[in-house]
Parts: structure tokens; C-alpha cells; sequence
């Protein structure tokens, strides 16, 4: 199996944990990225079987209505019961980092406001230790050097990801050559600098479920076990 092989592995295998467990009503979340785009696609089978969905970003929204799936506002969803994924990264913990589709502050409210967070990933997302992806820090346009220099009082390399501009209307700043060796701490703090609208750490709200792809097949992982 290639990469794109375990993604739609892993996608498969997300739409059999929902399958049956859906209503007519039911409002899934769905993420955002190349493993989240073969899970919708996916997920166009069951379009009859669910109400709708909130989406992460407008890419991850378009595509669900060229299914033909409902998108709706998360105001009006209420709790939703499923929040499917991709990661950049994602350890035993399930604890991940996310962004490198700049989506990561949609993803984390829609992952908030979901029961159950399904991450699906290949292979290469699992580490032991999160942080040889570059960590995405969304900040307000006007804070990008203060947080920048915040960030290297921590530890990071911070680099701003130039040309980049969110779903809501700001930047985001990477930092490399930061390993996150207390992912729950670490989130905390970078949240806590002036002008960071989120971080791309999911430790507080980390997965329910990793679906991960690999040449064997798709392994399934809870945490805890
Ligand atoms: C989007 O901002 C990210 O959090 C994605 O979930 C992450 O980058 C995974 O993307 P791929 O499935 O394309 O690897």
C-alpha cells in the first residue's frame, strides 16, 4: 500500500465506526486536509443517513456540498457526536499536532464541541514525541513579532509561514526544532501569549480513537486502552 492507499484505508475504516451509530438527525465534524477529503468522500455514501455536517475550513465545506452533504453553522449543531480528522503528527497518547493546513483553530472548536474524536492517519504521523513537525501557532496579524519572540523565550525556532492567511483572517507563525516533551503544559502556555488566537497542539482535547494506516492495514488505538 502507497500513502494515499492507507489514507483511504484508515477513511474506510472512520466511515465503519460511524456506520450505524448515525440518526436522522445527526450532525457529524468533519476535518480538514488530504485524509479528512478521503474520508468525505467516503461519507457521501451514507449522505441519507445523517442530517449534515459542520466543516473545519472552507476547503473541507465545499467539498462536503459537492457531495451533496448539508453543511451547517456549529452555532445551531449543538453537541455533536463524531469529529473525524487527519493529524500531522500523533503519539500513544493520542495527543497530536495539527495545522499544517492552517485549519487548526476551526479544527480544535469543532473537535470541541464532538464526543468522540476519530483520527485517521497513515503511518508516518506516529511518533513518540510529538514536535519534528513544525509546531502552527494562529496568531493576529499585529502580534506576529511579539509572538514570535515569545516563542523563542520557550524554546521554539519560530518562522512565519508567509503568503499563508486563515479561514479567519490571520497568520501562522511554525516553530521548529521544538520538541513537545509536555504536550498538556506546552499548550497551556503558547495559549496563554498575547495575540496567539490558538495552537496547534491537541493535548487538552486529544483523539478518542486513531485509525492508522500501515502495509499491514488499519490498526485501531484508544487511549486509554
Ligand atoms: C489541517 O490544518 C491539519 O490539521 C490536517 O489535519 C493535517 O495537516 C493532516 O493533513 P493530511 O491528512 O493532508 O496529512
Amino acid at each position: 500500500m502507497n500513502q494515499n492507499e492507507m489514507k483511504q484505508a484508515v477513511a474506510k475504516a472512520a466511515l465503519e465506526e460511524i456506520r450505524g451509530k448515525l440518526e436522522k438527525d445527526s450532525i457529524i465534524g468533519i476535518g480538514t486536509g488530504s485524509t479528512a477529503n478521503f474520508f468525505i468522500d467516503e461519507l457521501a455514501k451514507l449522505k441519507y443517513d445523517f442530517e449534515g455536517a459542520v466543516a473545519s475550513s472552507e476547503a473541507s465545506a465545499e467539498r462536503l456540498k459537492a457531495h451533496g452533504i448539508r453543511v451547517l453553522d456549529l452555532n445551531s449543531s449543538g453537541r455533536l457526536p463524531f469529529y473525524i480528522d487527519g493529524a500531522d503528527e500523533v503519539n500513544g497518547r493520542l495527543q497530536m499536532i495539527k495545522g499544517g493546513g492552517a485549519a487548526l483553530t476551526r479544527e480544535k472548536i469543532v473537535a470541541a464541541c464532538s464526543d468522540v474524536f476519530i483520527c485517521i492517519a497513515d503511518q508516518s504521523k506516529k511518533v513518540d514525541i510529538l514536535g519534528n513537525f513544525p509546531l502552527p501557532v494562529e496568531v493576529l496579524p499585529m502580534a506576529r513579532s511579539h509572538v514570535g519572540r515569545e516563542l523563542v523565550k520557550i524554546g521554539a525556532d519560530p518562522q512565519w509561514r508567509q503568503g499563508v492567511t486563515t479561514d479567519n483572517g490571520n497568520w501562522i507563525i511554525d516553530c521548529y526544532n521544538f520538541m513537545l516533551d509536555d504536550p498538556i503544559k506546552l499548550e497551556t502556555m503558547i495559549n496563554n501569549i498575547a495575540g496567539v488566537v490558538c495552537n496547534g497542539i491537541f493535548a487538552h482535547r486529544q483523539a478518542n480513537i486513531l485509525l492508522l494506516g500501515s502495509e499491514q492495514g488499519v490498526e485501531r488505538l484508544v487511549y486509554p486502552a
